[in-house]
């Protein structure tokens, strides 16, 4: 069973996803975490970003693995676990340079049917999860939110962690980000079958249990926890 969830940024997939597949028991696939290992390769190889070619060398040069079990996703570059390393600030502004890239998305979205042709099931979360890597997934959601909804749960993230951080900052920062997905070679794009959910005026308890609602219609599951 193949779950694909895309969205925008702060849209509420990534942790939607999580609790989806820890709530059916299968693998989670944060297929944003990919790309931003690459974008960590990059920047400790000393590329420029820029530098298309130099980044799709360090690529096929890296030993990304992605672990992705119910409750997380771990993310090693050869020997080291970057699961941390790759939610710094830097990387954050590195990884649309690397998303734009042709050769990097048409790499990534192989390694992405390869984990899903071997786990076999899983709930996987992204931007093209549901239009280009898995199109004949068996459920696809979109979540959206409107901006201010978005960058207002980012902030209230950042703030509950202890962080300084600026609302209207974080506005203007997902502003910019829509753009860019809207811009980059393989778009953030609403698959026609996909269930749009309108996360707004949702908690994360009620999307979770809106999800599972769809995926029991489905008859996916005889009955999740
Ligand atoms: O979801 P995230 O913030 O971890 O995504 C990091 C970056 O990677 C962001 O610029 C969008 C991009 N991305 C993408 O282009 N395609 C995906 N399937 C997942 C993420």
């Amino acid at each position: 069973m193949i779950i694909t969830i895309d969205g925008p940024a702060g849209s509420g997939k990534s942790t939607a996803a999580r609790k989806l597949a820890a709530k059916l028991g299968i693998a989670y696939l944060d297929t944003g975490a990919m790309y931003r290992a690459i974008a960590l390769a990059a920047l400790q190889a000393g590329i420029h970003l820029k530098d298309d070619a130099g980044i799709v060398r360090v690529a096929r040069g890296a030993q990304i693995n992605v672990d992705c079990g119910p409750t997380h996703t771990r993310v090693t570059l050869g020997e080291v676990d970057v699961s941390e390393a790759i939610r710094s600030m830097a990387v954050n502004q590195a990884t649309p340079f690397v998303a734009r890239i042709k050769e990097i998305r048409e790499m990534l979205v192989e390694k992405q049917r390869e984990i899903g042709r071997r786990l076999g099931s899983l709930v996987t979360e992204g931007r093209d999860q549901g239009s280009v890597v898995f199109p004949d997934a068996d459920l696809k959601f979109f979540l959206d939110a409107s901006i201010e909804k978005r960058a207002m749960r980012r902030y209230q993230e950042l703030t509950a962690d202890g962080e300084e951080a600026s609302y209207e900052l974080i506005l203007d920062n997902l502003r910019e980000r829509d753009g860019n997905d809207r811009k980059q070679w393989a778009p953030l794009l609403e698959p026609a079958t996909a269930i749009h959910i309108d996360t707004t005026q949702m908690t994360i308890h009620e999307v979770v249990e809106r999800l599972l609602e769809e995926v029991r219609k489905k008859h996916l599951v005889a009955s999740p926890a």
